[in-house]
């Protein structure tokens, strides 16, 4: 029997699915089979900057939790504690609260902070642990993009949506001979776009880490209308650019800290389809729906043991790692070492081969094709 344990949960970043999965993991884990307690920090870290910011976890708040989008304990991708803005006469300036978190953690009598998150929350998890805090991370993301885990939960659920919505747009395609673009999410990875157009059988699939050839994309649509068929869908990654040109960006990040939001490609495109031939598009941005609603069994699954893992290395007293995914088995690594690390589509990778060898067009020359 180990020693009565006081754990701190946060869900930090953008949500997605699977968050009140991992907390309903953590908070049944440890009541079931260590006896400890936990407690919930509020929107990310504010619990822990303002100590009434924290909420109980006791098996009875988590019940029914597995299905539901979102998380109980809010979230938020503004204001990192090391760079926290504060207004001092009329001005915006950034303080570091992680001395204050310290403090906060001990008088809350805190054994251990489990942070979820991705690339942004695991940065500010490892300056945490190098303060002192024993700090476990547990990744996640939509985008799928951290290097260090083969899958994060709530990118099943992303393409989940994203293939359905494929599905119906087949049918206007279809029905009004029209080529389809949908915008989908990911950042500057490809990840959405390429599990999405290979699941939903999109005829142009274009991703960040290959810049897209207009030629080449007018090309494909003709080919396909000469060989009889009358639409196409093309879906787009919201981080994907023309060769030569630029991503287009919503809104700049204001610093270090922040993040840039990005969009619009999608309507770009069809704007340069319609210069150049003579057919119908139909724009579909699908944004937030990609990261709402209920998760697909397997990110139910992943956080599910991603949260019972964290528990077992807290049972270890193995802190300053991350849960991650490698191929069958939940591991961890080192914070550290997993810092600052993007996972890109490798562009004559086995992924990126599939999509050739079946003729889908990655917006540049097939070399695949006999
Ligand atoms: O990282 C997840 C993600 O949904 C990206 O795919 C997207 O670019 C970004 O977050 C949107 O961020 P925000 O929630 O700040 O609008």
């Amino acid at each position: 029997m180990s020693k009565h344990k006081r754990i701190a949960i946060s869900t930090g970043g953008g949500d997605c699915q699977g968050l009140n999965a991992v907390i309903r993991a953590v908070v049944k884990t440890a009541r079931y089979r260590y006896d400890w307690s936990v407690i919930g920090s509020l929107d990310g870290l504010a619990g822990l900057i303002d100590t009434t910011k924290v909420r109980k976890l006791d098996i009875s708040e988590v019940r029914g939790l597995l299905p539901k989008g979102g998380t109980i304990l809010g979230t938020t991708n503004k204001g990192n504690p090391l760079h926290f803005p504060v207004e001092v006469s009329g001005k915006t300036k950034f303080i570091d609260l992680s001395d204050k978190i310290v403090k906060n953690f001990k008088e809350l009598l805190l054994d251990v902070l489990i942070m979820v998150g991705g690339d942004g929350t695991q940065a500010i998890a490892y300056e945490l642990y190098k303060k002192g805090i024993p700090v476990i991370g547990i990744s996640k993301t939509i985008d799928n993009d951290l290097m260090d885990t083969d899958m994060t939960f709530g990118f099943s659920t992303a393409v989940q949506v994203a293939v359905d919505a494929i599905d119906r747009l087949h049918t206007t395609a279809e029905s009004h001979h029209r080529v389809m673009i949908v915008e989908v999410m990911g950042r500057y990875a490809g990840w959405i776009a390429l599990h999405a157009g290979l699941g939903g059988g999109a005829d142009i699939v274009l991703i960040p880490e290959i810049p897209f050839d207009m030629d080449v994309i007018i090309e494909k649509i003709l080919q396909r209308r000469n060989l009889g068929g009358r639409f196409s869908i093309i879906v787009v990654a919201e981080g994907a650019y023309p060769k030569g040109g630029e991503r287009i960006i919503q809104k700049k990040a204001n610093s270090e800290y922040d993040h840039e939001l990005l969009g619009g490609v999608g309507h770009w495109l069809s704007r340069e389809i319609g210069k150049r031939i003579d057919v119908e598009t139909r724009v579909t941005v699908l944004g937030y729906i990609q990261r709402g609603g209920t998760p697909v069994a397997f990110d139910r699954i992943l956080a599910t043991r991603f949260g019972t893992y964290a528990c077992e290395l807290i049972e270890k007293g193995d802190y300053g790692k991350l849960v991650v995914l490698r191929g069958e088995e939940i591991k961890s690594v080192e914070l550290e070492k997993a810092m600052g690390k993007l996972k890109m589509v490798d562009p004559n990778g086995q992924f990126v081969r599939t999509c050739e060898s079946i003729n889908m067009c990655l917006g540049r020359e097939n070399k695949l094709l006999f």
